[in-house]
């Protein structure tokens, strides 16, 4: 049995303040819930506020992305084992944003996942495709190459490790835009990258891998994406802003 994880990504959003009110809020209302784990990401800025004002919650804090080096001449940058001493415990690499405007490599983003592990923190590895891929029919050899190549440094997995590995599957076309992937679209997605995982290392893992479908989910459609047998949890993006949202969606979660 897979606990799903449902993470806020607030990309550039929300300053000191506005993020730790979000978070007390979320701590009230979420911070002993029971069979759904729960992080938010918000910006570096406000990411030790934010650990500061969770403390004693069991709601996790992620960063939005990473470097694989662990220190040096590197400006501008942050790495897996700052994050940790920062109290983060999970880091987002590949997310579609970075791909297309800061030029992440599928390569690189392996090295990232691999050092983030490395440090002892857990990694959500994004993948999707484009509109014009999935138009194409291209949308399993787009995902496939990313997720290999996104794992390919990761010798490894441990199945009981594997819960500190989540793959989130996010459409690029879905990404705040208001379109969501019907549960159908999803679903096939999220079976083909278990089935990967299980080639890639074995059954075990793949089974203990987490799966979070990410793109425009929100209150109205959480449950119906995560009653499907392999969406494990959601990476939310707009609906994170707004406590009651994300509250719902968590909720959502844990029916589902
Ligand atoms: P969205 O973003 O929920 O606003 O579509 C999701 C994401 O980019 O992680």
């Amino acid at each position: 049995m897979r606990t799903p994880f449902v993470v806020g990504n607030w990309k550039l959003n929300k300053s000191i303040a506005e993020a730790t009110a979000l978070v007390t809020e979320l701590k009230n209302q979420l911070g002993t819930v029971k069979g759904v784990q729960v992080g938010v990401a918000p910006t570096l800025v406000a990411l030790s506020s934010v650990v500061k004002r969770l403390e004693g919650s069991s709601i996790a804090v992620a960063a939005q992305n990473c470097h694989w080096e662990t220190s040096g001449a590197w400006t501008g940058e942050v790495s897996p084992p700052l994050l940790a001493d920062a109290g983060a415990t999970w880091v987002i690499v590949g997310h579609s944003e970075r791909r297309q405007f800061f030029g992440d490599t599928s390569e690189g983003v392996g090295k990232k996942a691999a050092a983030v592990l490395a440090a002892g923190l857990g990694v959500i590895v994004c993948v999707g495709e484009s509109l014009a891929e999935r138009d194409g029919g291209r949308t399993l050899s787009v995902v496939d190459e990313q997720l290999m190549a996104g794992l390919a440094p990761i010798e490894t997995m441990d199945p009981a490790k594997a819960a500190k590995l989540v793959i989130a599957y996010e459409p690029v076309w879905a990404i705040g835009t208001g379109r969501t992937a019907t549960p159908a679209q999803a679903q096939e997605v999220h079976a083909y990258i278990r089935q990967r995982l299980a080639s890639r290392w074995n059954a075990a893992v793949a089974e203990a891998v987490r799966i979070q479908y990410g793109g425009s989910v929100k209150p109205s459609n959480a449950e119906t994406l995560m009653s499907e047998k392999d969406i494990d949890g959601a990476l939310v993006g707009g609906a994170s802003l707004e406590a009651a949202d994300f509250i719902a969606i968590v909720k959502a979660a844990r029916s589902a």
